[in-house]
């Protein structure tokens, strides 16, 4: 099945307001858990830094905050109206996330931009590259941002083959779900990469040596391994 591109931002504030009310706790979670997994893989366990890249309402941005208090964890999106409800949330107990903030960027040929000061310990990113028409400007902000060592995660839903198995993961998931997010979801599963795609973006890159592609579950890929020190 050929790839469709979905429009980049989920800047519109009625499909914000929807994916933010939308309950994705326990892939949420599971995103966090892993994380949480590869980081104690290593001998310096905390990073004094992490960045989510297309952090949206903040839902993995929150989960890792929550686990790592000593470090600072930097959401950053392109929709303004996404941050919106990331800083609401934040502001109802910021208290929770002593270390967390969100900053308006986009992620562009030439970087993420503006560009945050520093580089980051970790960089994190759940369920954005699929929105990416083209998908290095995701690597070109990997290699932007990493510290050496740096421990990169990045899940996203895989390409299904046919039309028909798209519709048949939208049964099996989403059937309960309201038609905004229904719809959004058929349109993310036409737009993402598969494990072999993926795979071509990172030797694009010059990260393929260092970063490795698997599929996980019926829908999703990772990609996670930690930049030359
Ligand atoms: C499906 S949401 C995922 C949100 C969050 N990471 C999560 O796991 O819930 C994808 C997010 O990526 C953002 N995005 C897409 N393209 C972007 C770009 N080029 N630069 C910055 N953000 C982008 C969208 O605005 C949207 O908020």
């Amino acid at each position: 099945m050929q790839r469709v591109c979905e429009p980049e931002l989920m800047d519109a504030a009625a499909q914000a307001a929807a994916y933010a009310a939308a309950d994705f706790s326990a892939g949420d979670r599971a995103v966090g858990e892993r994380v949480l997994a590869l980081l104690a893989e290593a001998p310096a366990q905390v990073p004094p830094s992490l960045i989510d890249l297309g952090c949206g309402p903040g839902n993995i941005s929150f989960v890792l905050a929550e686990h790592l208090p000593a470090t600072r964890v930097l959401g950053v999106d392109g929709a303004e109206a996404m941050l919106q409800i990331a800083r609401l949330r934040l502001a109802e107990a910021p208290q929770r996330w002593p270390g967390l903030g969100f900053a308006r960027a986009l992620l562009t040929p030439a970087g993420l931009q503006p560009a945050p000061a520093g580089r980051f310990g970790a960089v994190v990113s759940n369920s954005l590259l699929h929105h990416l028409h083209g998908p290095q400007v995701l690597w070109t902000a990997v290699r932007q941002l990493a510290a050496p060592g740096a421990l990169v995660f990045v899940r996203d839903l895989r390409r299904p083959a046919s039309p028909e198995a798209v519709l048949a993961l939208r049964d099996r998931y989403l059937s309960d779900a309201p038609p905004v997010l229904q719809h959004d979801y058929v349109a993310s599963l036409h737009a993402a990469f598969t494990a072999v795609e993926v795979q071509q973006q990172l030797q694009a890159a010059g990260l393929a040596d260092q970063l490795q592609v698997a599929e996980r579950d019926d829908r999703y890929l990772e990609v996670w391994g930690r930049l030359a020190g």
